[in-house]
C-alpha cells in the first residue's frame, strides 16, 4: 500500500528530475524500515501539487509560489508551538501575506502530531447560561477544552484562542499566540460610521491547521498552511452566518433598513455593505485581501492554464463560488472537472478528537 502510493508519487512529471536510483532507495527504505523520508525538495513539490489538486480551493492559481517551512525535526509541543509562531510571522509578513506551509513529522506507528484548533488564529466562543454565545459560536468546544487545560480568556467577543497541540501519545497542551505573530484588522465602512461602532474585527491570516497532507503514502497530520483571505469569507460568512457572529441585523440597523420583511432584501444589502467594509478595512490597514470577483477571474485563468498543460482541475462548484453575488462572478456560469478527493498528493479532512484531560470527556468533532 505504502509502496504503491510512493511509486505513484515518484512517477509524477514534477519529480522527473530525480535520479532513477531514488525510487529504488525509497523501496529499500520501505522494505527495511517500513517507511521512508521525503527530501525537502520532494516535500515542497508534494505540497504544491496537493494544493493544485485540492478541489475546494479557489486560490490555486498561486500554487507554484508556496513556501515550505520544514519543521519535521520538532519533537516537543513547545517546539511545534514556536514553529507555528514562525509560520504566522513569515506568512503574515506584516500584511503582505505569503502562501506558506509548515510541515511537522508525519504519522508513525507510535502516533501522530495534531493541532486541535481548526486554524492557528481563531476566536473563542463562550457559552452563556442562557444558551447564547459571546464570541465565535463555531469554537465553543475548543474554547471549553482550552479552559479545561487552564487557559483563561477575557470573555470578550474576539479573544484569540491558544493553539492546542497534541504530541504522539501525549495530553493536549495549550500555547498562547504571541502578540508579534498576530495581525488583526478593525472593520469600518467608508460611508457608514455606524459600522465601526459595532466593534468588529478579524484576523489577517487564515492558517488552516487541522487538515492532513497526504504525499506518497506518508500522512502529515500537522501541516498548517495559509494564504490570504477572500473578503466574502469574512463579510458574507464568518461575521454574518446566523451560527457565527450573526451581525447582519446590526449592520441593517446602521443602514436604517426595514428588517421586518424579507422582501426588503435587508440581509442581501447588509451582506454587500459588510463585505465592502471588510475589503475597505483590510486595504486601509495594508493587509492583503482579494475580492470575490478577482479571485474568480484568477481561478478561471488557472483552469485555462492547467488545460493548456494537459491537466484536469478537479473542482467542487459550491466551494469556488462566493457566498454572495455568485452569479456576478464567472465561476458560476460553468461546470468543472469532477472533484476527485482520492487524487494524491492532496489535503484531506481528518477527524479531531477533543479530549479533556480534566473532565475525561472525549468528543470527536467532524470537520
Ligand atoms: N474560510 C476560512 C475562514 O473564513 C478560511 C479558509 C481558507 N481561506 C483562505 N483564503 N486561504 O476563516
Amino acid at each position: 500500500m505504502l509502496w504503491r502510493e510512493a511509486e505513484a508519487f515518484y512517477r509524477l512529471p514534477e519529480l522527473s528530475h530525480l535520479p532513477k536510483a531514488r525510487l529504488a532507495e525509497v523501496r529499500r527504505a520501505i522494505e527495511t524500515d517500513g517507511s521512508y523520508q521525503h527530501t525537502p525538495d520532494e516535500l515542497l513539490i508534494g505540497a504544491k501539487v496537493a494544493w493544485r489538486n485540492h478541489a475546494r480551493c479557489i486560490g490555486r492559481m498561486h500554487w507554484r509560489s508556496l513556501r515550505l517551512l520544514d519543521f519535521r525535526h520538532c519533537r516537543t509541543a513547545e517546539e511545534v508551538a514556536q514553529a507555528c509562531w514562525e509560520h504566522l510571522r513569515q506568512s503574515t509578513n506584516k500584511g503582505q501575506l505569503r502562501s506558506v506551509i509548515t510541515i511537522f513529522a508525519p504519522r508513525t506507528a507510535q502516533g501522530e502530531i495534531r493541532i486541535l484548533n481548526p486554524q492557528l488564529i481563531r476566536y473563542a466562543g463562550y457559552r452563556q447560561a442562557d444558551g447564547t454565545v459571546i464570541g465565535d459560536p463555531l469554537h465553543v468546544e475548543i474554547t471549553e477544552l482550552a479552559q479545561a487545560l487552564g487557559w483563561n480568556g477575557t470573555g470578550g467577543a474576539f479573544d484569540v484562542l491558544p493553539v492546542i497541540i497534541q504530541m504522539p501519545g501525549d495530553h493536549p497542551r495549550a500555547f498562547d499566540v504571541p502578540a508579534d505573530a498576530l495581525l488583526e484588522v478593525p472593520i469600518s465602512h467608508p460611508e457608514l460610521p455606524g459600522i465601526a461602532e459595532l466593534g468588529l474585527k478579524w484576523h489577517a491570516n487564515p492558517a488552516v491547521s487541522n487538515m492532513g497532507l497526504e504525499i506518497g503514502g506518508i500522512s502529515y497530520t500537522a501541516a498548517p498552511f495559509s494564504g490570504w483571505y477572500v473578503g466574502s469569507e469574512i463579510g458574507a460568512r464568518n461575521l454574518s452566518d446566523t451560527y457565527r457572529y450573526d451581525v447582519l441585523p446590526d449592520v441593517a440597523a446602521c443602514m436604517g433598513l426595514d428588517t421586518r420583511h424579507d422582501r426588503t432584501l435587508w440581509k442581501d444589502r447588509a451582506l454587500v455593505e459588510l463585505t465592502y467594509a471588510v475589503l475597505h478595512s483590510y486595504r486601509q490597514a495594508g493587509v492583503l485581501i482579494v475580492d470575490h470577483h478577482s479571485a474568480a477571474r484568477q481561478f478561471l485563468n488557472h483552469v485555462d492554464a492547467e488545460g493548456q498543460a494537459g491537466r484536469p482541475v478537479p473542482t467542487q462548484w459550491s466551494w469556488v463560488n462566493p457566498p454572495l453575488s455568485a452569479s456576478a462572478t464567472p465561476t458560476y456560469h460553468r461546470t468543472y472537472d469532477a472533484p476527485d478527493f482520492g487524487l494524491r498528493p492532496n489535503f484531506v479532512s481528518q477527524d479531531t478528537v477533543l479530549s479533556c484531560p480534566v473532565t475525561g470527556a472525549v468528543r470527536a468533532v467532524e470537520q
